[in-house]
């Protein structure tokens, strides 16, 4: 039927931020709600598809009606994703940290009484977008991510579309005076191949449900799942 025109499909959506541990109480962290993550796959389950909900700790709760997988860390949603496939179409929505604490203890840190900080080591995380953009065997048919910028939204989204392999990528402005960080609303192009498409200012879920729209327009394919 016309309203479930993504019956038969499967679709992954990362959600959320991650959460990189430093020791067994500590961990860094985003200030994403998941509340765009969350609508995205709350309109796909509309439209008849089965989801993989991968989240991070968001402050939403998941939707109903989808498989709620619930991790902490980046590499953790990385190997999640990985486990879902294969997969119509993926759309990574999730705040991923760049980096982990390689030098994270096993036992709370404590003060040692010298006075220095104890200092924390870096090592950058996986890419998720990117390394599913790229897989070769099993790449999703459409691949749709997100980003987030301040400044020259459209000129680093599509730079960050082409360096990543996505499909899609939804860009948006998140400079503090937007309000969307946080907010219930978002204002966002959508870039393709077919170059910048500016949507009004609305509510996440009807970003989310427009964006849905245009994942079941966009796979036409056979049904193989
Ligand atoms: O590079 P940046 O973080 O701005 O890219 C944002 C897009 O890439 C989002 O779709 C996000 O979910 C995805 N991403 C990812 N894994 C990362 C970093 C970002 O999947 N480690």
């Amino acid at each position: 039927p016309e309203d479930h025109r993504l019956a038969g499909r499967h679709v992954i959506v990362t959600s959320g931020p991650t959460h990189e541990p430093i020791d067994p109480v500590r961990y860094i962290a985003n200030r994403s709600s998941g509340a765009q993550g969350t609508a995205i796959a709350s309109a796909l389950r509309d439209l008849g598809a089965r989801v993989s909900f991968v989240t991070g700790p968001a402050d939403v709760p998941p939707p109903t009606g989808v498989q709620v997988i619930r991790v902490q860390t980046a590499r953790q949603m990385r190997d999640a994703v990985e486990a879902a496939l294969p997969a119509d179409a993926a759309v990574m929505a999730a705040a991923v940290a760049d980096w982990q604490v390689v030098n994270a203890q096993d036992s709370k840190i404590k003060k040692d009484g010298s006075g220095l900080p104890p200092v924390l080591e870096f090592a950058e995380n996986p890419d998720i977008l990117a390394w599913l953009s790229r897989l070769e065997e099993s790449r999703p048919g459409l691949v749709v991510g997100f980003a987030a910028e301040t400044d020259d939204v459209i000129a680093h989204a599509t730079a960050k579309r082409l360096r990543k392999g996505a499909d899609w990528i939804v860009a948006n402005d998140v400079s503090p005076e937007t309000g969307i960080m946080g907010g219930s609303e978002n204002a966002v192009t959508l870039i393709s191949d077919d170059g910048a498409e500016e949507w009004p200012r609305m509510d996440k879920t009807d970003v989310a449900r427009r964006l849905a729209e245009r994942i079941a327009d966009a796979l036409t394919g056979p049904v193989l799942y």
